[in-house]
């Protein structure tokens, strides 16, 4: 087999067969095919499209590329649920516990990563003395007994998909749907859960700016995950402003235990019903999405919810107080209000912008290096199609330094008031 005759076939609108796709990305992980032909191919397939069948074999082969988790001593269905990335997304936090409480193992990895909060790990560790660093043997333990622990990613899972990623990020095939796909997809699946529940996001905050590419990424996705068997679902979000009113760390968790409550914000408590329905009908204890949806309330509602979230805490070493306590979460040195100029109406808070003012702050990492502060973040007073009058508070900045100058502007550049202006949709649609 040649990699250019590959590249050729792919050029030329044909369909690569397994075996084929197997030799592509074998090669390239070992450093027998170079990038500048990975490069031409991702380009063909940018243009060309794959057949759902092509799209399944390219996630297994990027799956088999390296280290695979075995979840297997673990009792019951396994869901996982990811999110294609927002701001101030506060659903892990919250769907982990709540899911938890109806017996449904959640057996969760995370990572800390990039972005304009830290990641769920970065999250948890606002909690003092919460740790994930807990050997498989205890992680398994936790799972059986507690049905709840989360652990920091370790191996080398689908090596084939870092190089791949970062070649598309600097050869402009990142925006690809099959290469979006099979990417999220290799690493659910190499994850190792048995069912996969997306929350896929459109908007300014998300990859797909458009609600129809939004379909098309989640029916791709779903589709891959049932033709590998791996049942999968997905929710079509809105991500054109941040989830929910917290966007910062402690911010969240705080957010978090509010909507375990049943006082979080609205929007935050319909999309981890929609997605907390889905994990529970996946994992088997619900007759339908509706049962799932009642049987998720009446844990809200009974405090086994909250409850979970404590013995989770707990078991991973950190204060459990915080949950009745949140005030003793770290708490910034400065509390800014941002004063709306104007009478109307919140006609857009752009996502992302706002989430990198938060960033500003330090709530997320820049880079790799950089340290976060748990403490700061962002509290939004007002919500697209809330009505302000001029002075009102429209942000709430949490910081640990006077001068926040450069924040205050990229809010104020982000945060556009009109005469008129309505709620956006929350959820687009599911695929099941
Ligand atoms: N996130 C991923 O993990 N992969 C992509 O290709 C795009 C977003
Ligand atoms: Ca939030």
């Amino acid at each position: 087999m040649r990699m250019v005759d590959l590249i050729a076939k792919k050029r030329d609108g044909k369909e690569l067969s397994t075996e084929e796709i197997n030799f592509i990305i074998q090669g390239y992980t070992q450093g027998e095919i170079p990038d500048y032909q990975v490069s031409a191919l991702a380009m063909s397939i940018f243009f060309q499209d794959m057949t759902e069948r092509e799209r399944a074999d390219l996630t297994m082969a990027m799956v088999h590329s390296g280290d695979t988790i075995d979840l297997s001593a673990i009792e019951g269905v396994k869901v996982d649920k990811h999110s294609t990335g927002g701001v101030g997304d506060t659903t892990t936090l919250v769907l982990a516990p709540l899911v938890a409480a109806l017996d449904i193992p959640v057996a969760k990895m995370s990572g800390r990563g990039l972005g304009h909060t830290g990641g769920t790990i970065d999250k948890l560790e606002a909690i003092a003395g919460f740790h994930v660093e807990i050997s498989k043997g205890e992680f398994v333990e936790l799972v059986n007994r507690s049905k709840i622990a989360v652990v920091g990613q370790s191996g080398n899972l689908t090596p084939a998909d870092k190089k791949l990623y970062a070649l598309r990020d600097v050869t402009a095939t990142v925006n690809s749907i099959p290469l979006i796909a099979s990417s999220i997809m290799s690493k659910k699946i190499a994850a190792g859960s048995d069912a996969i529940v997306l929350d896929v996001k459109t908007g300014a905050g998300a990859f797909m700016k458009t609600v129809d590419d939004a379909k098309k990424l989640a029916h791709a996705m779903v589709s891959i995950g049932n033709n590998v068997g791996r049942k999968t679902m997905a929710v079509i979000s809105d991500m054109s402003q941040p989830l929910g009113l917290a966007i910062g760390n402690s911010l969240e968790v705080k957010e978090a235990i509010d909507t375990l409550r049943g006082e979080g914000p609205k929007d935050l408590e319909e999309l981890c019903m929609a997605l907390g329905s889905q994990m529970v009908f996946l994992a088997g204890k619900a007759d339908s999405l509706e049962d799932a949806e009642a049987k998720l309330q009446e844990v809200i509602r009974n405090g086994k919810a909250l409850e979970k979230f404590k013995a989770f805490i707990t078991n991973q070493g950190g204060d459990a107080s915080v949950v009745d306590h949140p005030e003793r979460l770290p708490q910034a040195q400065y509390r800014i209000e941002v004063p709306a100029k104007q009478d109307g109406v919140v006609a857009e808070i752009v996502a992302d912008e706002i989430g990198t003012a938060a960033m500003l702050l330090g709530a997320g990492r820049a880079t790799k290096e950089s340290e976060i502060d748990l403490a700061v973040g962002l509290m939004l007073n007002k919500k697209v199609g809330d009505a302000v009058k001029k002075g009102d508070s429209l942000v709430t900045i949490h910081a640990n330094r006077e001068d926040v100058a450069q924040v205050l502007e990229k809010i104020y550049a982000n945060i556009r008031i009109a005469d008129h202006a309505e709620a956006p949709v929350l959820i687009y649609g599911t695929v099941t």
